[in-house]
């Protein structure tokens, strides 16, 4: 990247400004990252770097047929789990992007409180709940699909934000930015991105992949790391299609009758391929489904980075388009909106009992209370008192932002107790991974 749109949208992945300069003294402490995380993105790189090494040679440049990674994609895996790529190290993406939680956050007390992660340096917190990094490369470019409703599709992250104008791929121009991002990987440029890539133990497949003189150009190695971790991000092994839901359109797996059920509801009363069709399980739209604010989030309380402190609200699509002076009229319809996610993996957990947060801000902890927060919005009263973790009982909290609710197709469903749980029955069949017996 040149400058662009990353320069003028902070290095991406929040949209905190960038802080005049580092913090000296915390640029050095150790980050906080569960030991366990990190020691197991670390045995993944380890593994992935031996095999590249293994490899190199004449048969390191072709691509191989298979689900063995081409040496590009295998070059974009180290950069996904390489734990030096961060200031100070130890935070590679896959902390944040677990493969074993399903691509998303893999640590269960941040899932269960705030959702939202740390950043290498300790105690600084971004703002938004990681979404899945599988299943992104196939959003198509930022654009506005219907001027008359102001439908915008495409992009990556919940606001569309890395538009894909940069590099051609919303899921490249996403990888240029948590690398420099202050609450994030915290890199202090993109030369030093570029210099730990270069110098450090996988840089002869860099130069391998890109050319031998990529190192030489600093804009466009960035580039080409982007491009590299969007390919691994494309290729079978993260986007693998390798659920039960999968194996059962191939006919070699069965629903069970109540997943049956789900699928049907799930594509008729319920409305949810309305958004969540089949088989990417998003239709890269944005909508507000008036998810109320999680309290827990410290974001709240980051004021270095969020100055409006606890009145923060996150505006969505709608807060990215105020800036493109071409799209600012239709910034208000979009206030609030969020992208919609891919449904693929909702349910991918280490062990039964591990929780995961769902929707952009995490309020939601099971996917039984995100189907009822669907069926029953409208119905329950409004919460009096906003008391995170007792969501649903007998009312629903306000939602975070009041404006462009959707209420045309959620809110008051009508499903039965049973009908809710055969959608979640079903949302669990599409956890890649599925081995039939
Ligand atoms: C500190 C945690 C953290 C780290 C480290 C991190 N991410 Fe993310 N990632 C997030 C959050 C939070 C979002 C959503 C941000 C937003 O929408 O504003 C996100 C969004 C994404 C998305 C968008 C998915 C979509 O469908 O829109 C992709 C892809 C992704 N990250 C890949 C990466 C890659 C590649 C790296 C390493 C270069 C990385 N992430 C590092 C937390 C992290
Ligand atoms: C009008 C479009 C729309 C419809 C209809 C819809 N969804 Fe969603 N879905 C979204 C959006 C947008 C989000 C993200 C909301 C947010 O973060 O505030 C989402 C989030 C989710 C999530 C959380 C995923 C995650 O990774 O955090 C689940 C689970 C989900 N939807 C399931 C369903 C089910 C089941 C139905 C049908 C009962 C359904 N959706 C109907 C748009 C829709």
């Amino acid at each position: 990247m040149v400058g662009g749109v990353l320069a003028g949208d902070v290095a991406s992945e929040s949209r905190a400004p960038l802080p005049e300069k580092p913090l000296a003294a915390d640029a050095q402490a150790p980050s906080t990252h569960d030991p366990e995380a990190v020691a197991r993105a670390e045995a993944v790189f380890e593994a992935t770097l031996a095999e590249a090494l293994a490899d190199s040679g004449p048969k390191a440049t072709e691509a191989r047929a298979g689900r063995a990674l081409t040496p590009k994609e295998r070059l974009g895996k180290l950069l996904f789990f390489d734990r030096r790529l961060s200031e100070p190290r130890g935070q590679p993406c896959a902390i944040c992007h677990g493969p074993e939680v399903g691509w998303t956050g893999p640590l269960l007390f941040i899932n269960l409180t705030g959702s939202v992660y740390e950043g290498a340096v300790k105690g600084r917190f971004g703002n938004r709940k990681p979404p899945s990094s599988a299943y992104a490369t196939p959003a198509p470019i930022l654009h506005l699909a219907d001027p008359a409703e102001g439908l915008f599709v495409g992009g990556n992250f919940w606001d569309g934000r890395a538009t894909g104008e940069e590099l051609g791929n919303p899921a490249a121009d996403q990888a240029q930015g948590p690398f420099l991002n202050p609450v994030e990987q915290n890199n202090p440029s993109e030369a030093v991105v570029v210099a730990k890539v270069c110098t450090g133990p996988y840089g002869d497949l860099f130069r391998t992949v890109y050319g031998a003189g990529i190192c030489q150009n600093v804009a466009r190695a960035y580039d080409s790391i982007a491009l590299a971790i969007a390919a691994y991000e494309d290729s079978p092994e993260v986007n693998a299609f390798s659920s039960k839901y999968d194996a059962w359109r191939e006919g070699r797996a069965t629903l069970t009758r109540q997943e049956e059920w789900g699928l049907e509801l799930f594509k008729g009363k319920g409305q949810c391929a309305n958004c969540h069709p089949p088989p990417l399980f998003t239709d890269f739209t944005y909508d507000n489904l008036g998810v109320p604010r999680n309290l827990l989030n410290p974001w709240y309380w980051q004021f270095q980075f969020n100055p409006l402190g606890p009145f923060y609200v996150d505006l969505g699509l709608g807060a990215f388009l105020q800036t493109r002076p071409e799209w600012a009229a239709y910034a208000r319809a979009n206030l609030g909106k969020v992208k919609v996610p891919t449904l693929r993996n909702v349910d991918k957990r280490p062990f039964p009992g591990f929780v995961k947060a769902y929707a952009h801000n995490g309020y939601f902890k099971d996917l039984e209370a995100i189907v009822h927060f669907y069926n029953t919005r409208d119905v329950l009263p409004v919460c009096l008192i906003e008391i995170p973790g007792i969501p649903g009982v007998d009312c629903w909290p306000v939602p975070e932002v009041g404006l462009n609710v959707n209420t045309t197709e959620l809110g008051n469903l009508g499903l039965s107790p049973q009908e809710e749980q055969a959608i979640v029955a079903f949302l669990r069949t599409l956890s890649d991974g599925y081995a039939p017996r």
